[in-house]
């Protein structure tokens, strides 16, 4: 079994979908991020959209100033993401698929696809001294175009796996992310995984060895509204260590 050293970044997104719902100051977003860290949270994870439907602009600003955890930005791969990224300078992208119409990210990149396209971004973003992930499915496919783009890094989606009703649907895509996740070691990446997960399914994934860090946001604002966020992200972190014992 694994060491208990998985970390959590916690994607604060919601916090910011709260605030535009009424255009208000608050909840103040940096307050969140504080509260996070304290609770334990490894990272801070933010998605910055094309539409800014959540985080804005300016948060980027006031995060990177405020934050003392890692800064991870969710980004889609254009090349005014890459110029907000490098303005930013937060110490981890992760580049996501996009579309304006879906309610979340829907299913992973890909990179075997649209290589071509991600190639210099993944180099540009490199080169600014950014670590560079791709949130991809748990595929060989997508782990091999992670490699050849020299990424350092990959997020699995775990979004499959989270929307499975039945236990013998969820084991065969715990099955495959496990798979995914020792194939991507062996090949020298660091793993993270994430979308999805929340207080009764993250168990399982915490269980794989090869994973470096979640990352979870929606279970986790929406637990804050009963305890608080603080307590919430702790709660997570105690699921993950339990997990890994
Ligand atoms: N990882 C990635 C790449 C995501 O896009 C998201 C959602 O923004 C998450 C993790 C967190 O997903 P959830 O909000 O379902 O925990």
């Amino acid at each position: 079994m694994a060491g208990s050293d998985l970390r959590l970044g916690v994607n604060i997104d919601h916090v910011a979908t709260i605030r535009q719902a009424r255009g208000t100051p608050y909840p103040d977003i940096v307050a969140a991020a504080r509260a996070a860290q304290a609770g334990g949270a490894d990272g801070i994870t933010v998605h910055l959209r094309e539409d800014r439907r959540h985080i804005q602009d300016a948060d980027l600003a006031q995060l990177r100033h405020a934050l003392t955890a890692r800064m991870n930005l969710e980004m889609a791969a254009t090349p005014e993401m890459v110029g907000i990224a490098r303005n930013v300078a937060p110490e981890a992208c992760c580049i996501v698929p996009e579309k304006r119409e879906e309610l979340t990210t829907e299913g992973g990149l890909d990179a075997v696809s649209n290589y071509t396209q991600l190639a210099p971004i993944c180099a540009a973003l490199s080169a600014s001294g950014i670590e560079v992930s791709l949130f991809i499915d748990p595929e060989a496919a997508q782990i091999d175009a992670a490699v050849r783009l020299a990424v350092p890094a990959i997020e699995l989606h775990t979004g499959r796996y989270a929307e499975q009703d039945t236990d013998v649907q969820r084991r065969k895509e715990l099955q495959t992310i496990a798979t995914a996740a020792k194939n991507a070691k062996q090949q020298g990446l660091c793993i993270n995984a994430g979308h999805g997960l929340h207080y009764e399914n993250v168990a399982a994934i915490a269980a794989i060895d090869e994973l470096n860090e979640l990352n979870i946001g929606h279970s986790i604002v929406a637990r804050a509204m009963f305890v608080g966020l603080r307590q919430a992200v702790a709660e997570m972190k105690e699921c993950m260590r339990k997990a890994r014992l």
